[in-house]
């Protein structure tokens, strides 16, 4: 192993956000050869300060340890969510002719693209009214997006009717139809250090944030949730993917169905997304969590941990409600009284591996690092035991997505933790 390659994994960490653990060292220490031949960590570090240009060698570095991976149409029941027309109508309400859309970290475009056919299909009939913007901190990732071109592997689940009008067969692999690519612009964008929304861009009606915040730090994906939220125009729309959610402030449950002591709400489509209120919204009245989380989302903690605190008088063994506390003291930056809260959640449910998840982060937010791998692993033993009766607390949410979240946060904290972030293949 090359002396010093935690001073590169640091800059690393610091530049992007992506925090390598134990277990990507190697991997590092090979892109290191690569780019820097003969140089121990400590020299690397020191040249990449200095060398920070698109081609220097921080840009190098960074292109090769990005997990890249992406699809066409990845998650799609996420996507499904987004409501077309209203967005249109949030655009014509702030005098836009055109949906603004931000795809954040979009790898190799697929994304971006995926957003532009299914914009495509909601306005059927003419080119929609959206302008794509997509971004990434990997420059090698944006030239193979600008280029367009993609493996059998990348289209796998674009339907045969979709492949047939937004996708050219190439000899090997499809290109994306023209119409298509001249809806979407790239470019380099760093959502940890660079500014958001990026320069010389207004806000934006749609924003896109998917499978990117899993690979920060706790403090960090609150931090970019925040910004992504503030750089939304009035009435906007955010999409997170459901493991980048679970990363955010509690604002980034606010928007899905949750389940209310003592009986379940009503079942309603699947929706990850937080919006921005164009008007300020009023707390409901009565213990309840929705009520909580809303008054979470309209940034108003104190009323949201009164409406806690009155459910928790009704029923102080409630583990759901503990667990909202929870959250609701994570956001508010108290992280003791986080784990406080998620341990009497999980006390009165060992099978709560949500309750035990952010235990692992509010351990992360202290810098208790054991403690951290302990919760996540946790989590992870009660997914893998796989008889989890509970129903859960969020409607619609996959606990594989809960399993990437505590298997990434483990690579950045465990020595042992040596499997790969694992990939859900939809
Ligand atoms: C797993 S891909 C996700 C791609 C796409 N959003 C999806 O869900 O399919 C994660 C991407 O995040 C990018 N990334 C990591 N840190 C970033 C940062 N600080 N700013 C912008 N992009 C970043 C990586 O380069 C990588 O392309």
């Amino acid at each position: 192993m090359i002396a010093g390659i935690e001073h590169v994994a640091e800059l690393i960490r610091r530049e992007s956000g992506m925090a390598l653990g134990p277990s990507r060292m190697p991997a590092l220490a090979a892109a290191v050869e690569r780019v820097a031949p003969g140089l121990d960590g400590s020299r690397v570090a020191t040249a990449a300060v200095k060398d920070r240009g698109a081609a220097g060698i921080l840009a190098q570095l960074i292109d090769e340890v990005a997990v890249n991976e992406t699809f066409f149409f990845r998650h799609r029941r996420e996507l499904d969510a987004i409501d077309w027309p209203d967005l249109a109508r949030t655009a014509q309400a702030g005098a836009r002719d055109h949906v603004r859309v931000w795809s954040a970290a979009c790898a190799s475009g697929e994304e971006a693209y995926t957003l532009g056919i299914l914009a495509g299909e909601a306005f059927a009939g003419s080119t929609p009214p959206v302008l794509i913007l997509a971004s990434d901190i990997s420059r090698r990732a944006l030239d193979r997006a600008r280029a367009g071109i993609y493996a059998e592997r990348s289209v796998r689940q674009v339907p045969a009717d979709l492949r047939a009008k937004y996708l050219l067969e190439l000899g090997r692999g499809y290109g994306v139809d023209p119409k298509l690519r001249s809806l979407v612009r790239f470019q380099h964008h760093n959502l940890v250090s660079g500014s958001v929304p990026p320069a010389h861009e207004s806000p934006f009606d749609l924003i896109v944030c998917r499978n990117v915040l899993i690979y920060f730090d706790p403090e960090v994906a609150t931090r970019v949730v925040a910004a992504l939220e503030g750089a939304l125009a009035p009435g906007g729309t955010l999409l997170l993917g459901t493991a980048d959610r679970l990363c955010g402030p509690a604002s980034a449950f606010a928007a899905s169905p949750v389940r209310e002591p003592p009986r379940r709400t009503s079942r309603r489509p699947r929706a990850h997304v937080s919006r921005r209120p164009a008007k300020p919204e009023a707390v409901h009245s009565g213990p309840s969590l929705t009520a909580a989380l809303k008054a979470a989302d309209a940034g108003r903690l104190g009323d949201a941990l009164e409406v806690i605190d009155a459910a928790l008088a009704a029923d102080p063994l409630h583990s759901d409600v503990h667990f909202v506390r929870g959250v609701l003291e994570l956001t508010r930056g108290d992280a003791a009284a986080a784990v406080r809260a998620l341990r009497r959640a999980l006390y009165l449910d060992p099978q709560f591996y949500l309750a035990a998840f952010q235990l692992g982060r509010a351990h992360d937010f202290l810098s208790q690092k054991e403690s951290a791998r302990r919760a996540y692993a946790q989590a992870l033993r009660i997914l893998e035991q796989g008889h989890v009766e509970r129903p859960d607390l969020i409607e619609g949410l996959d606990p594989a997505d809960v399993e990437a979240a505590c298997r990434a946060r483990l690579h950045a904290l465990s020595p042992d933790a040596n499997a790969p972030v694992p990939e859900r293949s939809a």
